[in-house]
């Protein structure tokens, strides 16, 4: 049997957020959220499950995580062993393409790629939607990472119905403009940030009304390929997200200095009549959504208060797919995939 698979999963940013779960366990969220897939973000993570592994071994971007990062990762691929009753143990290597846990989306193209390289793996055939909701299991953000474009995650009512489509393929002249403020581990995961933000915020209860108002709206605006009210009503529900959080108890913000200079360059874009929008999300890190015809144009004016190694243009990225024999060769595993096997 083969029993082992590498898939490439693409990070998404949210359009419309994801920001508290009705249902922990289930990571059911409080409200229906809208994603676009992006190019340039991905992790690639390769899975082998093996009978005579003593445990499930996880190595991220060629290091030997520990036993809390391990555990994360069995815990999700518990899951899958109970779909195909089997007991093997996995090894797991993952390189992200995208800053781990810096609100750049790593977990979202982390489990989706798992999920993937699990399904392939274990040969269960378990198609893209019913995937997604496996995904979901490991991180909520990780359902939309299945599929390419633009994508819903339907909150549904309950884990069986709670996955995501692929809305539109994203491609009319859509990019984005990443400004990578920092790309260091962020202080508060999105995971505590929206339990807090849920628990005490008394701004909650507003945010899930006015996100089911944006998913209507935003799915109109891109059925009619609006690209102004895309980003205006993109813009707008990020903002209304990260206004619950200063309600929170203790409040926290993702902001910084650097956030709001970004802002403020793209706001003076669109006076000058380039139409570009930002969001933000569990981190500093600046995403404009822009036209990609004219992110050079937008990348420039960046480039006057940031260097060019912090900001990323992207277009549309692609739903998972298995990597192909080159694409494999890039990384250090080639030779233990190929040819050590992965047996102890
Ligand atoms: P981000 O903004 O990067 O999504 P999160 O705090 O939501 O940040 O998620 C980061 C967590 O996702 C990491 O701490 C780790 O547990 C998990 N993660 C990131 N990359 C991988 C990967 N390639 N494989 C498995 N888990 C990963
Ligand atoms: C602000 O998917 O990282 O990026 O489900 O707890 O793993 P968990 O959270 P995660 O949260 C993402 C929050 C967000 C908005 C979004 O991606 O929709």
């Amino acid at each position: 049997m083969q029993n082992k698979a590498c898939v490439r999963a693409h990070t998404n940013i949210a359009l419309i957020k994801y920001w508290g779960k009705r249902d922990e366990t289930y990571f059911l969220p409080m409200n229906s959220s809208l994603s676009l897939t992006l190019d340039k973000l991905y992790t690639d993570t390769m899975v082998s499950f093996e009978e005579d592994l003593a445990g499930d071994v996880f190595y991220l971007n060629d290091e030997l995580q520990g036993e809390k990062e391990t555990q994360k990762i069995s815990a999700f691929l518990d899951l899958f062993r109970k779909e195909k009753k089997t007991t093997a143990f996995a090894r797991v290597e993952s390189h992200n393409h995208v800053p781990t846990a810096a609100g750049l989306a790593s977990s979202a193209s982390a489990f989706a790629a798992l999920a993937g390289a699990a399904n392939r793996a274990l040969q269960l055939h378990l198609d893209p939607q019913t995937l997604s909701t496996f995904a979901r299991r490991g991180s909520g953000s990780a359902t939309r990472s299945i599929y390419g474009g633009f994508v819903e995650w339907d909150m549904g009512t309950t884990s069986d119905d709670s996955f995501a489509i692929e809305v539109d393929d994203a491609s009319w002249d859509i990019g984005m403009v990443i400004v990578a403020v920092n790309k260091k581990a962020k202080e508060v995961s999105s995971r505590e940030g929206m339990k807090r933000t849920v628990e005490t915020s008394p701004f909650y209860p507003a945010w899930t009304q006015a996100a089911k108002k944006d998913i209507v709206s935003i799915k109109e605006a891109i059925a009619k390929k609006d690209f102004i009210r895309l980003g205006e009503i993109t813009e707008a529900n990020g903002m209304k997200m990260h206004g619950t959080m200063l309600g929170a108890e203790p409040p926290f913000s993702y902001w910084e200095p650097d956030s709001i200079r970004a802002i403020n360059i793209v706001k003076q874009l669109r006076k000058e009549g380039i139409p570009c929008y930002v969001t933000m999300d569990a981190g500093p890190n600046v995403k404009v959504l822009c036209r990609l015809s004219q992110a050079e144009t937008i990348k420039t004016a960046l480039l006057s208060c940031f260097s060019a190694d912090k900001l990323i243009i992207t277009g549309p990225g692609a739903g998972i797919r298995e990597l192909t024999a080159t694409e494999r060769s890039e990384y250090q595993w080639n030779e233990s995939f190929e040819v050590k096997g992965w047996k102890k």
